[in-house]
């Protein structure tokens, strides 16, 4: 049989950073001794209460078919730490959980876009917004910040992309790729730009909340004059170190949670009930393993940043949070390779980076960003270290 596939698989990008990934393992595995830097997951493994939870959930019998949205204590949990620690109040019946917050993501665009819709998305932005709204027939209209700005979109530039036509808009804060934080006056800025539009969807991806090093995490949806038109994506992913648990959840609008709830029942189910029992856990024991690798990324980001700062070429700059930087590489575009090709774009820098210097980068055309490339320091000190060494060597070996 020929291939048949759908229109929809074939016009879908392969996740750049997943892609990358791909081919920094195939060069590990054929003995090149690759770091690898293209990876948004924290290198830590999950605490052990969180571990005991889930132990505890398969002894106790919860290997059975979940309630679709999720088992009600772990969304009344949800609920008890939206109002703690992000100030807003949602009832059970608000929450959703999923299988990570990209199913999250998934099962909101599914829910909202038809063909055609206006998804209205911050860039520079995480590779998946883009090709989830368009797999959901969605069609992106992408508002750019500026690298001397952090990346951070400025509001006139948002009121000038929104119309009432448009559906969604989405950004997170912390941010993948940028590691920029949006403060609470600049979000209330947002928030009085979008409450004159009531009918668009705000989607506010939190799932860096926990890995903050300056300032403090604040959410649009504590702004009451949008609180009915925003809901949270969150998840267990990166603050707990719970990537592989695959969990995440969604909390807003009712009417949203119920539509998602009845998207996930015909897709999923439900997320796995174990590692629900283990995110249980997790929202109701305390913060110290948080802390602790906050503290961690924390040392990590200097170290990257000072490495960086020093290579010529570099346009460098201090993220607030996440565990990414996306420095500028305007200026090396056009140089020559030492075997003589010309980095024609970010993708060529990367791959010359792969090649070479052994380290595996994610290029910033995969965001939105040309003339960047995202380096993640999810690695151990000594690694970045190495792997800083070996992108100067690269650098200077460039014409
Ligand atoms: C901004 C952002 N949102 C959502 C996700 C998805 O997280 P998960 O599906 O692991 O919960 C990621 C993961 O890299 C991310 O960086």
């Amino acid at each position: 049989m020929n291939q048949q596939l759908s229109s929809r698989v074939r016009s879908m990008q392969e996740s750049a950073t997943i892609g990358m990934s791909r081919m920094a393992r195939e060069l590990k595995e054929k003995g090149a001794p690759i770091i690898n830097l293209s990876l948004g997951e924290p290198d830590f493994d999950t605490p052990e209460n969180i571990i005991e939870g889930a132990s505890k959930g398969m002894k106790e019998g919860y290997t059975h078919y979940p309630p679709i949205p999720g088992y009600l204590d772990l969304r009344q949990a949800i609920c008890k730490k939206l109002k703690e620690e992000n100030w807003v109040d949602f009832s059970p019946d608000q929450i959703v959980v999923s299988t990570g917050a990209k199913q999250t993501l998934a099962n909101i665009m599914l829910c909202i876009l038809d063909q055609g819709d206006k998804v209205v998305i911050l860039a520079p932005y995480w590779v998946s917004y883009k090709d989830v709204a368009q797999m959901a027939g969605g069609e992106p209209i992408i508002v750019s910040g500026d690298l001397r700005a952090q990346y951070k979109v400025k509001p006139e530039d948002l009121e000038n992309a929104m119309s009432s036509d448009v559906k969604a808009v989405i950004f997170s804060s912390p941010s993948n790729p940028t590691g920029s934080l949006y403060t609470k006056e600049e979000l209330g800025e947002f928030a009085g730009i979008l409450s004159n539009y009531p009918d668009t969807l705000i989607i506010s991806d939190e799932i860096y909340e926990y890995i903050v090093y300056e300032g403090e995490h604040q959410s649009i949806s504590q702004f009451p004059e949008v609180f009915d038109q925003t809901v949270i994506v969150n998840g267990m992913s990166k603050g707990f170190a719970m990537t592989g648990w695959r969990i995440g959840y969604m909390a807003g609008p009712t009417w949203l949670a119920k539509a998602c709830t009845k998207m996930q029942g015909q897709l999923t189910s439900a997320a796995c009930s174990i590692a629900q029992r283990a995110s249980l856990a997790g929202l109701e024991g305390g913060r110290e393993e948080v802390e602790r690798m906050r503290e961690e990324f924390k040392a990590r980001r200097e170290l990257v940043y000072e490495g960086l700062s020093r290579i010529p070429g570099l346009d460098t700059y201090l993220p607030k949070g996440a565990f990414y930087m996306l420095p500028g590489i305007g200026s090396l575009i056009g140089k020559s390779t030492p075997d003589g090709s010309t980095l024609n774009d970010a993708t060529d820098f990367c791959m010359y980076l792969l090649k070479d210097a052994n380290v595996s980068t994610v290029t910033g055309l995969a965001f939105g960003a040309p003339d960047t490339f995202r380096i993640s320091f999810a690695a151990s000190a000594k690694d970045l270290t190495e792997a800083i060494k070996r992108i100067e060597t690269a650098v200077l070996a460039l014409k």
